[in-house]
């Protein structure tokens, strides 16, 4: 059966497929395509685990509508092309590229989500808003050390790969789920394009940077979001023909989805506010700086009101150590919110501080002065180019920002180059035109 696609044939007047709970005959090959859709819904995000759905055949089935159609049209020889995603950040990134990767006929397209974020609001709202397809499998990882998690996406990862034999995996950003799928690929020698490759904070502390050092070294195809990602990748000895700087994938999705954000603004927001995330490691494991943290934001709240959603790592840190604002604090805690209720926040916020690498671009496109818990960012462009202030774990520093912000200190900014909504687009070309050759 054909990878991820039924095509009527003079040779095939049956279609038959077996699943969980029905065997489902199709006689009529003119009603091949409204057939499959039912069964794709039966299938959708079919799990790997606990159930014993073939894995190959769950891949097959998941022929769209749209995939079926173009086949039709199409004589070029199928690519076949899995998307891994698995954490927040991903998200938003693998779904531009999702789209324009559909405007090719001849490619067949399979999202597998690892399963490394599993909350609905850390991950499954985000598919309905995106407007991303359902995954077509989840590995269902959840949480764990980092080897914990690594090796679990590994594991369950690469028999996918070996029953299918991808054209090409499209892996993105920097979490767990991008390293651990980049190193079952190199292994089986399947062709491995990185999205938002070559960014460095030179901090091999960093869970992230390791992934990002890893995964650059493995992949064939190299897309880069600024210039920068592509001097650290020469300067690794990454070869030319390998790099691509196609721009942010990640600005796609905003400039898309910006008017609808807008439209969702909460009636009853404060004329003025600071807008927080912190989830990242060295900030919230250390308990001393947490700690710091937490008083110069409380502090902060009594000169401009808070609105803190929060990452699950974070509140889980401060349960532990049984820490709290004060009474005193203008501050509104939140679960992490839906990407559209996060971005039009964003675009009214006095001020944004956070940990995120995200929160950094996102902020330089929308112009709006972010302040960066962070010694370093593999985003230098933000800083240069954009409106992002590194304060480092200096608390001091970021009181003074926040003042000096208030009082309209505003620095000159501007957009990076390729920052311009259609990244995506040049990420399918360079996919659907890669020569294993070269
Ligand atoms: C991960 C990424 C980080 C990214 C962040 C965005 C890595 C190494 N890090 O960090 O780059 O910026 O996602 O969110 O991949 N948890 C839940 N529910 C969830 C997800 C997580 O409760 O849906 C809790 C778990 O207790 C987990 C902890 O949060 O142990 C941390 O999650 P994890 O996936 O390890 O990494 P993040 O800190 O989310």
């Amino acid at each position: 059966m054909p990878f991820l696609h039924f095509r009527p044939s003079s040779t095939t007047k049956f279609y038959a497929y077996k699943c969980h709970y029905f065997d489902i005959v199709l006689e009529c090959p003119s009603c091949t395509l409204s057939l499959t859709l039912v069964v794709s819904h039966l299938y959708s995000a079919t799990s790997i685990q606990g159930s014993d759905v073939d894995r190959s055949d769950a891949f097959s089935r998941h022929s769209r509508a749209t995939d079926a159609a173009d086949s039709d049209i199409s004589d070029a020889k199928p690519v076949r092309i899995i998307h891994v995603v698995g954490a927040r950040p991903n998200f938003m990134k693998a779904a531009p590229v999702l789209r324009a990767l559909r405007r090719f006929p001849e490619v067949r397209q399979a999202l597998v989500h690892t399963g490394q974020h599993y909350d609905a609001n850390m991950s499954g709202v985000f598919f309905a808003e995106l407007g991303m397809p359902e995954p077509e499998l989840n590995l269902q990882v959840g949480s764990g050390s980092h080897a914990q998690q690594t090796a679990a996406i590994m594991t369950r990862f690469e028999p996918i790969v070996l029953e299918t034999r991808p054209d090409m995996v499209l892996v993105y950003g920097d979490v767990n789920s991008t390293v651990a799928a980049a190193l079952v690929c190199a292994k089986l020698l399947i062709p491995l394009a990185h999205v938002e490759a070559g960014l460095r904070s030179f901090d091999r502390t960093m869970p992230e940077e390791i992934n990002r050092v890893v995964t650059d070294q493995l992949a064939d195809l190299l897309l880069t979001p600024s210039i920068d990602g592509n001097e650290n990748l020469q300067r690794e000895g990454v070869p030319e023909c390998r790099i691509h700087f196609v721009g942010n994938v990640m600005i796609d999705t905003l400039v898309q989805l910006l008017p609808k954000a807008q439209s969702q603004l909460p009636d009853e927001l404060p004329p003025q506010y600071a807008l927080i995330t912190m989830h990242r490691p060295s900030n919230v494991d250390d308990s001393t700086f947490l700690r710091e943290l937490l008083q110069t934001l409380d502090e902060i709240s009594r000169e401009i009101p808070v609105i803190f959603p929060m990452h699950p790592r974070t509140r889980q840190r401060l349960a532990e150590l049984g820490l709290s604002f004060s009474c005193a604090a203008r501050m509104r805690l939140t679960e992490p919110l839906p990407y559209l209720q996060f971005l039009a926040l964003q675009t009214r916020a006095t001020m944004v501080i956070t940990d995120s690498g995200g929160i950094q671009e996102e902020t330089t496109y929308l112009g709006v002065p972010c302040l960066t818990v962070r010694e370093n960012t593999e985003r230098p462009v933000t800083v240069t180019i954009g409106t992002n202030v590194l304060v480092g774990r200096n608390m001091v520093r970021l009181g003074d920002e926040v003042k000096r912000i208030l009082k309209g200190g505003r620095r000159p900014s501007g957009v990076p180059p390729l920052w311009d909504g259609h990244a995506a687009e040049r990420v399918a070309a360079a996919v659907v035109n890669w020569q294993p050759s070269r």
